[in-house]
């Protein structure tokens, strides 16, 4: 058995524990950022295959007490790291250190480098850069653990996703509001600011019950103990998950050139006949019967072309309303007095950081109480927006 861990933006952990409760994995709480689970073979490879909101998988190998470089080597020496680091690969080390005697981070690589081999080769001209294999290693107290990444490149870098706008959201990030709201494909979607696409391609996987990242490769094909029978038997059991998507998925954004990036990206992911792109303002949605979410990472920023963003908050809460009626709604957004605008009862559910800027998801549901509309009085007439 494998100590494993996926590893996730920080404040994603509780939808990450449930993506591995249903892989049937037995999850425990770990660092910020981080859910353990214990994996054999067949469970490290479906994990990659299969988790949403995960950055990378990786295996605990080696946890010891050094309170000095000649303590840290010594024991660094005692580990097999041949059992790691395939043929022709470079080790690469990522250290991180916390209330220890140890602190130097750079020069604990370095000492680690002389026991386990040099740092890969740049890429010279003509010629790839030599291909390495990650470790972390956390040093905390003066315990060094370390962890050999299984995932290569990182779970958020979708292979589909080669077309981006502005302010794109991760990938990851998508697939953590659409699972956190409780999402599961059964019921409509829709993005009225879709941008290149993330929200209703992720959606589109869920509901084809797809993997996230394609026909890709991963760390763990190389490593000396790789079981292709395995793997074989993993990717093989992709096919009996599929479905067709019964449900509606649409995204729209007004502008033209990156709902055609969307769409590429769409194609890639295998998924454009699941999903509805165009381009349109949101003030022009329309009529949706329910049940469905609105799912959407609304614009950031002051302002937005020629408007305020305000007034696009305020149009985009009652176009919401009064097109989407009894329909759930999930805002990723960083302003959370902004959000109000939108509709007064949206509450925010977690916080994470995207691209240096602190965001929220804010959720409300479709079942209101009677008589709060959740829109602001004094915002009725509103609509000075960008688009008008
Ligand atoms: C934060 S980005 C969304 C990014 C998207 N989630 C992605 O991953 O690519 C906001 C989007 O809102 C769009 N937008 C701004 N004002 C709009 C309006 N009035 N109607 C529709 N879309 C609008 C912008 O063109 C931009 O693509």
């Amino acid at each position: 058995m494998f100590e494993a861990a996926a590893v996730c933006t920080p404040g994603l952990e509780e939808i990450l524990t449930e993506e591995l409760k249903a892989l049937k994995l037995k999850p425990k709480a770990g660092a910020a950022g981080v859910v353990g689970f214990k994996a054999n073979h067949r469970e490290l490879y479906a994990a990659n295959v299969w988790l949403r909101t995960a950055t990378r998988v990786v295996v605990r190998m080696a946890k010891f007490r050094a309170t000095d470089f000649a303590h840290l080597e010594e024991r660094a020496r005692e580990v097999d790291w041949k059992q790691w680091v395939p043929e022709g690969y470079a080790p690469e080390f990522r250290v991180t250190s916390k209330a220890s005697k140890l602190y130097h981070t750079d020069a604990i690589a370095q000492r680690l480098h002389l026991v386990v081999g040099p740092p890969g080769m740049p890429a010279r001209e003509g010629e790839p850069a030599q291909p390495v294999q990650r470790f972390t290693v956390r040093v905390v107290q003066d315990i060094v653990t370390v962890s050999a990444d299984s995932t290569g490149e990182g779970l958020q870098r979708r292979p589909w996703r080669q077309e981006i706008g502005v302010a794109p959201l991760r990938p990851t990030m998508a697939a953590a509001m659409l699972l956190g709201s409780g999402w599961n494909g059964q019921t409509d979607l829709l993005d009225p600011f879709c941008g290149s696409g993330t929200i209703p391609i992720e959606a589109a996987l869920i509901a084809k019950g797809m993997p996230p990242g394609g026909d890709r490769e991963f760390a763990f094909q190389q490593w000396p103990d790789f079981q292709p029978g395995t793997w074989a038997s993993v990717k093989g059991s992709i096919g009996s998950s599929l479905r067709e998507a019964t449900v509606t998925i649409e995204g729209s954004d007004r502008d033209a050139a990156v709902i055609s990036s969307a769409l590429s990206n769409a194609q890639r992911a295998g998924v454009a006949e699941a999903v509805s792109l165009s381009p349109m303002v949101v003030s022009h949605l329309k009529g949706h019967d329910g049940p469905g979410l609105i799912a959407t990472n609304t614009p950031y920023g002051k302002r937005v072309g020629d408007g305020d963003l305000t007034a696009l908050y305020r149009k985009f809460g009652s176009v919401a309303r009064e097109r989407c009626p009894g329909w759930d709604l999930a805002v990723v957004a960083s302003d959370a007095r902004l959000v109000k605008n939108i509709d007064r009862r949206l509450k925010p559910v977690w916080s994470f950081g995207h691209g240096g800027i602190p965001v929220k998801v804010f959720k409300r549901s479709g079942r209101t109480p009677e008589g709060d509309s959740g829109s602001d009085q004094r915002t009725q007439d509103e609509n000075q927006t960008d688009e008008s």
